[in-house]
């Protein structure tokens, strides 16, 4: 059975963490989780219930550029069964909303509507693209002060209706996912940031073309912050099932450290240029959330890098920054420790810190 907090696998003969309620006993997986269920157990039945009969329904906060294009997107994969749009900017919300109804007809069926807070009640997910986007040379740490305003405004008025998942996109995305944890005091499988899914898929495009192998068969993941610090797993990079230092010899084309450097560089540094060049990134990360999104509302158990609280990974603990987890109905379902070299390490407590250090300055 599942752990009603966590939403991890427990064996009733193997935990010794279980409570009575309502004539039924719920099994933990850890203490924690089973501290948690006490102090407000009605929230975690409330929600196994809801997950069970929750409909594909996705409201997104913030109709900008990202979470209109993810509407778009998210039509487009027929994954949501009603997809809601809430901006403080109703008009803007509403536009999109008519301009997305009108290509229904092209579209799998689906129930596109403009809503407000209380539309997050029935809600999988409630996606958050609201706030203020970097601007030419600005760093997404930059963001933090404007930002953390608006979420002290809305988080509070999305937990209010209780939605099963929350999916924080609005930047700097590891300290507002930290936020919004903490401000809505949902348990942690619940409050999930887009992290670097995107920098992953950015990673994993230019290694492909790099290669010259599908992207789809080129695995390698970004982790740490969605920033400046974020950290590229070189030790574990593949093609295929080859490791990266055997594949290379292979291939004859050169390879040196100048050429990953190169590689990682444009990862970073992929967001100012394209904000240099047309203003915002949408299009990538859009489809990013899709596959969060989809693995989420179809239980699928994928491995994606998103943005989590950490206890424990390489000694981190009490700040959110993205691993690989597998993301099923109820969220986070657990994080995989992945085998890291030692500068690799360094790098990731490092980015750990950062990010700590940003946190530490600010009034939550
Ligand atoms: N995590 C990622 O990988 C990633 C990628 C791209 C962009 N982003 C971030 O996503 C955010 C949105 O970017 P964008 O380009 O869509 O910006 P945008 O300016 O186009 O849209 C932001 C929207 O938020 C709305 N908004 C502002 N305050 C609000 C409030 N209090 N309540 C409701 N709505 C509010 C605005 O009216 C606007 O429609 C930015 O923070 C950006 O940095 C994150």
């Amino acid at each position: 059975m599942k752990d009603p907090v966590c939403g991890m696998e427990v064996r009733e003969d193997q935990t010794e963490h279980q409570v009575r309620y309502l004539d039924k006993t719920y099994y933990f997986c850890a203490s924690r989780c089973k501290d948690f269920f006490q102090q407000s157990p009605e929230r975690y039945v409330k929600a196994r219930h809801e997950e069970l009969k929750a409909e594909r329904k996705v409201a997104v906060v913030g109709a900008g550029q990202v979470g209109s294009t993810f509407a778009f997107a998210l039509m487009m994969s027929g994954l949501a069964s009603s997809i809601v749009l809430i901006d403080a900017q109703y008009d803007r919300a509403e536009g999109h909303v008519m301009d997305l109804n009108h290509g229904l007809l092209f579209v799998p069926p689906a129930r596109i509507n403009v809503g407000d807070y209380s539309d997050c009640e029935d809600a999988a997910i409630v996606v958050v693209t609201a706030g203020a986007g970097q601007k030419p040379g600005e760093t997404r740490l930059d963001l933090v002060r404007k930002n953390m305003d608006i979420f002290k405004s809305i988080i509070p008025q999305i937990v209010q209706h209780d939605p099963r998942i929350i999916i924080i996109v609005s930047n700097p995305v590891d300290v507002l996912t930290y936020v919004a944890l903490k401000i809505s005091e949902y348990p942690v499988n619940r409050v999930i940031g887009s992290g670097t899914v995107l920098d992953t898929a950015r990673f994993r495009y230019l290694l492909s073309k790099h290669c010259r192998v599908d992207p789809r068969n080129v695995h390698a993941y970004v982790v740490g912050e969605h920033g400046d610090s974020e950290v590229p797993v070189w030790s574990r990079v593949n093609v295929g099932g080859v490791l990266f230092r055997h594949y290379c010899p292979d291939c004859g084309k050169q390879c040196s450290q100048d050429v990953k450097d190169e590689i990682f560089n444009q990862v970073k540094g992929a967001a100012y240029e394209i904000i240099q060049k047309k203003g915002a990134t949408y299009y990538a990360i859009s489809l990013a959330l899709v596959r969060i999104v989809g693995s989420i509302l179809r239980d699928e158990n994928s491995v994606l890098t998103v943005s989590t609280l950490m206890d424990g990974y390489y000694d981190i603990s009490d700040v959110c920054l993205s691993v690989p987890v597998i993301l099923n109905r109820s969220g986070v379902s657990r994080t995989l420790k992945i085998a890291l070299d030692e500068s690799e390490i360094k790098r990731l407590q490092g980015s750990a810190d950062v990010l700590k250090n940003v946190i530490k300055g600010l009034d939550i």
